[in-house]
């Protein structure tokens, strides 16, 4: 203490007992640190105000809201993240208004116009640039800004020369019985099949050779086949095979003959599978009646399809200028084939008669060979050592580019893309069914397309149009370009349709991932069948509703089960009373379409409206119209159907319980999933008021996620390291047979692990088939 304040203690007051120990001090008033504190309550006020509003606005929503492939700001009022202006209905155009310009867009004249183009010149793979280019002006002339011609350079063949020759030998000469003409007869009623530079009748993929041997009659040369004639002690070793075509991919006709040893194959259409339409049975052959012309031939590719598609030197990558390339002999024949009419048939197959056990000894499917009436009694043989058929084959392999047409309409969402696409290139000039009612019909659809963009419409999602060239030798042009562009595919298609054969007759028969089920059954109901027995029927009304699963043999193959994404096929086909379609033979030319195929061209135009319907439905929808429980549904059949397969495991009793377990979480997800969706596009259909702006920014992310895992479910069945002895096919669910090549086999790896009674093998199956199922049921989630 100071003394002063000592002083003054002292003397103004005597300390007693209570005397507070502090006494009160007078001080200056205290003065206002701020000096204007309404202000400043008013600025704590709106400082606090505006940090719950951004708690609000940032935090809660952002827990809350979904917003995957956009901001929160998506959120405040006056944002915009939608594709575009008019979402969630069409840009433009309505959704209706589009339907109706592809509906009254598409024309039988007009398909018949690019008809008669395509299939004026031969247009085999990697031959005719001018086709390649004439179509891309079309679709220029359509309305399709961005077009171009990609090119891969494919190993493959040409043919030269051949003969086939019956052969009986004496002491001092050899005689020729029988010398095929290896041509099918020019017709005056069909201008293309006198053609001068016509294609020859030649495999695609055949071994150069020169073999004279005895030979024997294998029924359609399926591995069965093969099987019944090893266990009966034919022969086949040394021998050349001659077999029907049918059942299965030809090439793998020639694959079993060449793993037994046999040294060349001769393949014939046999009027077995014409059903009723044969001349036996009064009908007159092509061109004076819809029977099958005698001196057809069908060509074909002998590629081992099952093992893997695509240029046999760059299995799995792109078929670019300079790539590695790698020995092709695990993937095409080396020994020679050649194809012959049946009338060519007809003399070698009575060479055999007397000769070994006859195909009535075996079983069922052994049995209904209809070259009886003209002498031939179906022995299997083989031939006495006398009795042999030369067969020279030579071709020339080289490698060339080839020329796929891809066009592109932008749509306002860059990463959801549908794919359209036919295969231009055919085996012979012709083609009017295979593929050029596909190529005509892809030219309407682009056609309809265009007028709606000219009509001022901007779809939601891109569309990609592809004309592809190589198919016929083994899905080339195709599988290149899916191999070239995997990222971008695996990241943004969402699906691709498939027309091939579009029309070859009246009969729809559609193959399908399950996902697209759907698709097909409403796009049929709303497309006026071509033949209205009763007036008002849709293709719906008189299809049987039966959906196929995918295999292989055509251009999907590589999108399936390569890349993992949702595909379709689709195509009017010859009903068992259709006229006989000449598949792979001159006469699949356009005189036959016009006369016996299509005459009215109204299955194209059918088709047209089917295919684009479709792609208008997967375009334009804002929730993907995909159905996952389809895929459940579908996923319990295939594995009820393998089942009995298991039999074949000694000692059998395999365990499918944990399988139908994941099968059975996968449809529950499935089910769960779509009636999600299908909420979602119906809250869509409500017209939301303006203060509830935020909740179509929601929405609009809810279907982005959606439509995400539509899109990522059919990826979810690849497994990466692939099948056995064929990695390039990845899917675990679809794949071609691998002793089939078209049909589609289900679980594969499993089906083949029974049929080799490989027990270890079969349950490494079961775990990976279940790890994927699990993975697809978790994309659902
Ligand atoms: C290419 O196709 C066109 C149209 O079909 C045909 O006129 C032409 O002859 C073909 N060109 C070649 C080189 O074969
Ligand atoms: C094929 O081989 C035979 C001998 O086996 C021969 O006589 C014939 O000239 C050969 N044919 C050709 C076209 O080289
Ligand atoms: C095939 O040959 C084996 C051994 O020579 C014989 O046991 C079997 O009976 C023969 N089978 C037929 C169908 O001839
Ligand atoms: C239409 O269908 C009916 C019944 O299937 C059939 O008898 C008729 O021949 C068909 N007509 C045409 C033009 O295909
Ligand atoms: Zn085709």
């Amino acid at each position: 203490m100071f003394p002063e304040m000592r002083e003054k203690y002292t003397t103004t007051m005597a300390p007693s007992e209570s005397t507070p120990l502090l006494r009160v001090v007078d001080v200056a008033p205290q003065r206002h640190r701020y000096p204007h504190h309404k202000l400043r309550r008013f600025c704590t006020f709106s400082l606090g105000m505006l940090l719950i509003t951004s708690l609000i606005l940032f935090l809660l929503p952002s827990a809350v809201f979904p917003r995957e492939h956009g901001s929160i700001w998506s959120y405040f009022p006056g944002a915009h993240p939608f594709p575009h202006k008019s979402w969630p209905h069409g840009y433009g155009l309505s959704y209706e208004e589009l339907q109706a310009i592809l509906q009254t867009t598409p024309s039988a004249e007009k398909a018949r116009e690019w008809s008669s183009y395509y299939t004026a010149g031969p247009h085999l793979a990697g031959k005719n640039l001018s086709q390649a280019i004439w179509t891309q002006e079309r679709w220029q002339e359509f309305g399709v800004e961005e077009t171009s011609i990609v090119a891969y350079d494919v190993y493959l063949n040409y043919p030269l020369d051949h003969r086939l020759a019956l052969l009986k030998k004496t002491k001092d000469k050899t005689e020729i019985t029988f010398e095929a003409s290896l041509e099918e007869d020019v017709l005056d009623e069909d201008h293309t099949s006198g053609l001068p530079d016509r294609v020859p009748t030649f495999h695609g993929y055949s071994a150069s050779g020169n073999v004279t041997a005895s030979f024997v009659y294998v029924n359609y040369g399926s591995y069965d086949d093969y099987q019944d004639l090893i266990n009966a002690n034919v022969s086949l070793a040394g021998k050349i095979a001659i077999a029907k075509y049918g059942h299965i991919f030809r090439g793998l006709k020639v694959m079993r003959a060449q793993e037994l040893g046999m040294v060349g194959v001769i393949l014939y259409d046999d009027p077995q599978q014409d059903g009723e339409i044969t001349e036996d049975n009064g009908y007159k052959a092509y061109p004076d009646g819809p029977a099958r012309n005698p001196s057809a031939v069908q060509r074909g590719s002998t590629l081992f399809l099952s093992i893997a598609p695509g240029d046999p030197t760059t299995p799995g990558w792109p078929s670019k200028p300079g790539c590695d390339r790698v020995d092709p002999r695990n993937l095409i024949p080396s020994i020679p084939s050649i194809p012959i009419s049946y009338k060519e048939a007809i003399p070698l197959l009575k060479a055999l008669n007397g000769y070994g056990p006859k195909a009535s000894d075996f079983g069922k499917s052994w049995q209904g060979g209809k070259l009886g009436s003209k002498g031939v009694e179906y022995n299997i043989g083989p031939s006495p050592n006398d009795v042999v058929i030369n067969l020279y084959n030579e071709q020339k392999y080289t490698t060339t580019p080839l020329w796929n047409v891809i066009g592109v309409i932008k749509g306002a969402i860059p990463d959801e893309v549908v794919i359209l696409g036919n295969h231009r290139d055919a085996w012979i000039a012709g083609g009017a069914g295979d593929p050029n009612s596909g190529s005509a019909v892809l030219n309407e659809v682009v056609r309809s397309f265009g007028k709606a963009l000219k009509a001022g419409w901007k779809p939601l999602r891109t569309i990609v149009f592809a004309s592809w060239d190589g198919e016929e030798y083994g899905l080339l042009g195709s599988t290149e370009w899916v191999e070239d562009q995997l990222p971008w595919l695996s990241k943004a298609n969402v699906a691709y349709l498939n027309v091939d054969v579009a029309a070859s007759g009246t009969v729809l028969g559609p193959k399908a991932s399950p996902l697209l089920n759907n698709v097909i059954y409403e796009v049929t109901g709303l497309v006026q069948s071509p033949n209205q027995t009763v007036k008002g029927q849709t293709v719906r009304d008189v299809w049987n509703g039966h959906i196929g699963t995918m295999g292989s043999g055509s251009d999907f193959t590589a999108f399936q089960d390569f890349a993992g994404v949702a595909s379709f096929d689709l195509g009017f086909s010859r009903g068992p009373t259709d006229p006989v379609y000449h598949y792979h033979s001159n006469y699949d030319s356009f005189d036959w379409m016009d006369r016996f195929g299509d005459p009215g061209w109204l299955y194209h135009e059918a088709c047209t409206k089917l295919w684009s319907l479709a792609a208008a439905k997967l375009v334009e929808t804002p929730v993907l119209s995909l159905s996952a429980s389809d895929y459940g549904v579908g996923l319990g059949q295939y594995l009820k159907n393998i089942k009995p397969g298991a039999e074949h495991l000694p000692g059998g009793g395999f365990d499918f319980g944990s399988l139908d377990g994941a099968i059975a979480e996968f449809q529950a997800a499935a089910k769960q999933f779509d009636a999600y969706a299908a909420d979602l596009a119906s809250q869509l259909d409500e017209d939301l008021p303006w203060y509830l702006w935020w909740k179509k920014v929601k929405l609009y992310f809810q279907a982005r996620v959606v439509n995400d895992k539509y899109k990522a479910l059919e990826r979810a069945f690849l497994y990466e390291p692939g099948l056995d002895g064929r990695s390039w096919f990845k899917h675990v669910v679809f794949a071609p047979g691998l002793w089939t090549g078209y049909s589609g086999a289900t679980y594969p790896g499993l089906v083949e692990s029974f049929d080799a009674g490989d027990w270890e093998n079969a349950q490494k199956w079961r775990s990976i088939i279940i790890e994927r199922l699990e993975a697809a049921t978790k994309v659902l989630q």
